[in-house]
């Protein structure tokens, strides 16, 4: 495995070793400290490093409203209070699912009336939308829009859909063939209609104004300049969180075996909730056995992810909530 670039030291100079970082995820097993993480890192990169920042999250469970505790749900981008550069919204994703529907009913009914297929839309819609990919693509199309439109020095993603990134880039390829498909049987179509009287470019003409076709273009545009975006060294990192136990660690490294396929560029591996050294003398058992476990399971990471573990965060004596605890573990995410 790789370490990106030359990068070796924690995670605040890697930053500072990046002036162009805009785009910055955060993957892993579930509750593991993702959104904590990913807010830690987006107050640092807007009050200590001066960013007009953005966190967004796309998980459904209200989780940046909890962690600013600040209401945040369906209220579009908001200024976090007592902050002067950090900025969160929460995209409702249920209302990004509705509006995907209806767009592809939109264009199963355009494309219908076009080639002149007399069938009902709706069995369509239903076969195209009850996939379990549905909502997380939805998702996906939420974060590149969110991307594309460049008003904030740097991004930063509460949860990357790892899967799905994954799935989506492969997906491009699957756009092209399917284009190239399309388009061919288009021009059949379009050719027989004309009974063989139409020359090329008025059959190509003819293409220009499918609907379906269009908005294939367009999709195809959309996810390329995405892949663009998010294989960029200069300006995206996806970091992976997990915590000093046996399972996160192995997912992350299938993770970051995936996002490798596709020439993501790694970030690097913070490893969470890691029990602060006390004095050995008084320690219970209890903990004094998840010390010594946690102690081999850091020694693991270090050697599964060489170079790229850029911090260990303590478990603190309480949750990550409210502005105070974010800025504590910005701090410690930057000191390590
Ligand atoms: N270092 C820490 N010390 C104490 N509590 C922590 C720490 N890191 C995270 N927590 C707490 O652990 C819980 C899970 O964290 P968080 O919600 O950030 O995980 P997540 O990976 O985003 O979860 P999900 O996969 O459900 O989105 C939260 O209650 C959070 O406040
Ligand atoms: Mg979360």
């Amino acid at each position: 495995m790789q370490a990106s670039k030359t990068t070796t030291g924690g995670f605040a100079s890697f930053v500072a070793e990046r002036s162009g970082l805009k785009y910055v995820f955060f993957g892993g097993k579930g509750g593991v400290g993702k959104t904590a993480i990913a807010g830690a890192a987006a107050y640092y990169l807007a009050e200590k490093m001066g960013k007009k920042v953005l966190i967004s999250s796309t998980n459904p469970v209200h989780s940046l409203t909890s962690l600013f505790g600040q209401d945040l749900w369906k209220k579009g981008i908001q200024q976090i209070k007592g902050t002067r550069n950090l900025y969160a919204t929460e995209i409702d994703v249920t209302a990004t699912i509705q509006r995907y529907k209806s767009e592809i009913r939109e264009r199963l009914v355009q494309f219908l009336k076009f080639a002149d297929i007399p069938v009902d839309v709706e069995p369509f819609v239903e076969i195209a939308t009850t996939n379990p990919a549905f909502e997380e693509s939805a998702m996906f199309d939420d974060m590149i829009s969110l991307i594309l439109n460049e008003k904030f020095d740097a991004y930063v993603f509460d949860t990357a859909p790892v899967a799905h990134t994954y799935r989506l880039l492969g997906m491009s390829k699957v756009y092209d063939l399917w284009l190239h498909k399309m388009v061919k049987s288009r021009e059949e179509a379009l050719s027989l209609r004309a009974k063989l009287s139409f020359r090329r470019e008025k059959i190509l003409q003819e293409l220009k104004k499918d609907p379906l076709l269009a908005t294939l273009i367009a999709t195809r545009r959309k996810t390329e300049e995405g892949r663009r975006l998010l294989t960029d060294a200069e300006k995206t990192a996806f970091f992976f969180v997990t915590l000093p136990l046996a399972l996160p660690i192995a997912v992350v490294e299938r993770f970051i075996t995936w996002v490798e396929a596709f020439s993501i560029p790694i970030g690097g591996v913070i490893v969470n909730e890691v029990i602060p050294k006390t004095d050995p003398t008084n320690l219970s058992p209890f903990v004094a056995n998840r010390i010594k476990e946690q102690a081999g399971y850091l020694r693991m990471a270090e050697e599964k992810f060489p170079g790229m573990v850029r911090a260990a965060i303590p478990l603190y004596e309480r949750e990550v909530n409210g502005l105070e605890m974010v800025a504590r573990m910005g701090e410690d995410l930057s000191r390590s």
